[in-house]
């Protein structure tokens, strides 16, 4: 692995713990004006001191997010479908590697859809963007979506995380669930996980503290932080977990809710 790449890695795993704290906010590109994402910028300003990393657009990263921010971009580059589309897997890779490196990104991020209608193009998507990016040092998290018809448990998801990593993918973004351990031990790139829809704060708590110490290095979390009755407080309380192996229970109580 080069210099670049891995200089791109540590901006979003942070080398110190080797964990990270991602803020997901990309949820417009298929879902519109998700809620507590209607105006991006007001809802993102207030949560960057305590993310690694944040999760973007390019529409959104350009129209809402201060270029002077001292935060690394992950920037996804995958889409072309819609939440009243046809099927969530008919995805396309949306924004080009020359893009990509204007807008100084730090990785860039692609859903694949194993076992979903379009599983194919979203795998060659993966393959494709893994082998131009490669060139310019830029790591790829591939992003294991989930289609309404699959069941998110650790033998479809650690079949999703394996293809992701043995097509190139330098960081896999999924789903927790049990005997997640098993996910782990047989995917060879580092995991993040998603949150998932709005659940109770203790909830989302509890799941970063069992992904973390079942082998994720992070969270890439997004509606279960800025949906929240106090975003700022439980992107601080995710962050203390994930970082400082704080627990859950002691990470709640310092919410405001
Ligand atoms: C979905 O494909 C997007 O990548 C979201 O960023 C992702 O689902 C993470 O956000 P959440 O924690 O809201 O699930």
């Amino acid at each position: 692995m080069d210099w670049g790449m891995k200089n791109r890695i540590s901006r979003i795993i942070k080398p110190e713990a080797g964990r990270a704290v991602m803020l997901a906010v990309d949820h417009g590109y298929f879902l519109g004006p998700t809620s507590g994402l209607e105006d991006p910028g007001k809802t993102i300003k207030p949560l960057l001191p305590y993310a690694d990393s944040l999760m973007v657009t390019r529409g959104v990263l350009r129209n809402s997010v201060d270029p002077q921010e001292n935060i690394p971009i992950v920037l996804r580059v995958s889409g072309g479908n819609s939440i009243v589309g046809e099927d969530l897997s008919k995805e396309a890779i949306t924004v080009s590697i020359q893009d990509a490196i204007r807008l100084n990104v730090s990785a860039v991020a692609l859903s694949i859809y194993v076992g979903s209608k379009y599983e194919h193009q979203t795998l060659k998507n993966l393959a494709t963007l893994v082998s131009e990016c490669e060139g310019y040092g830029i790591p790829v998290l591939a992003v294991t979506a989930v289609g309404r018809e699959m069941v998110r448990d650790a033998k479809y998801l650690s079949l999703a995380c394996r293809i992701a990593a043995e097509l190139g993918a330098h960081i896999v973004k999924t789903y927790y669930c049990e005997d997640f351990e098993k996910i782990v031990k047989t995917c060879p790139v580092p995991i993040v996980i998603a949150g998932g829809k709005k659940i109770p704060e203790k909830d989302a708590l509890k799941l970063a503290y069992d992904a973390v110490n079942e082998g994720a290095v992070g969270v890439d979390m997004g509606r279960n932080i800025f949906q929240s009755k106090d975003p700022v407080g439980m992107i601080k309380a995710v962050r203390d977990i994930v970082h400082k192996n704080v627990s859950p229970e002691k990470a709640y109580g310092a919410l405001k809710l």
